[in-house]
């Protein structure tokens, strides 16, 4: 008999192979621009904590409240052990900031994302998705059970076909989009997905994970940003970035919610958020309101790198290096192969920067990726440059 765990080891030689390997490495510190790893400060441009709040004194004062006053753990499912005051709280601030009647939270993102989709279709029913979206949008979409049809990145024409030749086959559709694609850095076409949505009788469902506390001029996220607060959206996002904790929230109608809250099974059957993470979401969204100085700064300081990398990238054009578009403070610097992107990862992370080698079957293409945070400073930001161009100067 052969060994029926074989193909384990077999498997990790294959990804070592294509240069798809990945491990991950330990962060000292609080959470801030500049971290330690392996006894050096590095300079951290990979982190999601855009507005610098996850190491700051307000929230972890609130979080130590929090944990004197209801314990480290809720102890159980909210319809079953019950849930706290500050879980209500906070799905009520949750849908205050996004301009909806209701909100609800769970885990993390990914659970909101499989709970919502796999909630509210099923096989008579039809999702159609953009090619780029969010793994935990394409795991919901598949565990639903409903048929399941891409788009090529945001292609409205391509949308358009697929809704003309099927929808009527099917009883319940959504279009389901990342607001913000988490490795691109650039904005889904939300006012054309809405009047497509509303041409087939389709709901919308948009993922605003990167945009939740970053976009818009109350930070409410890029439904704002695009001009579209108050129409018919589910809005999922997580609390995991911008907000400074864990978690993750389906914000809409009173009914959607009060729906999931008896049909989602990744909610129903999942032990209720913390009371820390619970309390830090609570004190990131009043820090969200209190001070859009943060959010200034962090577009200030995007567009200070966004120019930056532009320039260094530049005279690569003709050797396959590319700066890909973006709206937002994550930037990727497409990059001709996985060992090439290997290399650069290494060369910038021996020159102090922490940034993200991204690699397939994360992304079709191979891309650096840097996200900026609030606290970055021009220095910061020139000394990325820097290593950069020295990195690609050095390539053969
Ligand atoms: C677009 C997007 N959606 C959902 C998630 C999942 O959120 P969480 O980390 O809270 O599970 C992420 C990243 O983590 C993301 O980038």
């Amino acid at each position: 008999m052969g060994n029926p765990y074989g193909w384990i080891e077999r498997s990790l030689a294959t990804i070592h192979q294509a240069n798809w390997y990945r491990s991950p490495q330990a962060l000292d510190g609080l959470p801030g621009p500049v971290m330690m790893m392996d006894g050096e400060a590095v300079l951290n441009f990979a982190s999601n904590d855009y507005l610098g709040l996850a190491g700051s004194r307000e929230l972890i004062t609130m979080t130590t409240a929090a944990v004197e006053q209801w314990g480290t753990g809720s102890t159980g499912s909210r319809l079953i052990t019950g849930h706290r005051d500050i879980h209500r709280t906070l799905e009520r601030e949750i849908a205050a900031l996004k301009n909806t009647e209701d909100a609800v939270v769970y885990s993390s993102g990914y659970a909101a994302n499989i709970g919502v989709l796999s909630a509210i279709v099923g096989p008579k029913d039809l999702l159609v998705g953009d090619a780029y979206n969010h793994s935990s949008l394409m795991s919901g979409c598949k565990l639903s059970g409903a048929g399941f049809q891409q788009y090529d990145h945001g292609n409205m024409t391509a949308l358009r076909d697929i809704l003309m030749g099927q929808r009527s086959q099917f009883r319940r559709c959504a279009i389901v989009t990342d607001s913000v694609f988490s490795m691109d850095g650039d904005l889904c076409p939300l006012k054309e997905i809405l009047a497509i949505a509303e041409e087939f009788e389709a709901m919308v469902v948009i993922d605003e994970a990167h945009a939740t506390g970053v976009l818009g001029s109350t930070g409410a996220g890029a439904v704002e940003f695009l001009e579209c607060t108050g129409k018919p959206l589910i809005q999922v996002g997580t609390l995991s970035k911008a907000l400074a904790s864990l978690g993750g929230y389906v914000a809409g109608s009173a009914a959607l919610v009060d729906f999931l809250r008896n049909r989602s099974a990744s909610w129903i059957y999942s032990t209720a958020l913390s009371p820390a993470d619970t309390a830090a979401a609570l004190a990131a969204i009043d820090r969200v309101k209190a001070e859009p100085e943060r959010r200034e700064s962090l577009l200030n300081m995007s567009n200070y790198l966004r120019d930056g990398l532009r320039r260094v990238v530049a005279p690569w054009g003709d050797r396959g290096f590319r700066l890909l578009p973006s709206d937002t403070p994550i930037m990727c610097m497409q990059v001709p192969d996985t060992a090439t992107v290997l290399t650069l990862g290494e060369q910038l992370r021996s020159g102090g920067i922490l940034a993200g080698a991204i690699r397939p079957p994360t992304v079709p293409t191979s891309r650096l990726r840097f996200t900026v945070r609030a606290d970055h400073s021009q220095a910061h930001c020139d000394a990325v440059l820097e290593v950069l161009e020295k990195s690609l100067g050095i390539l053969n």
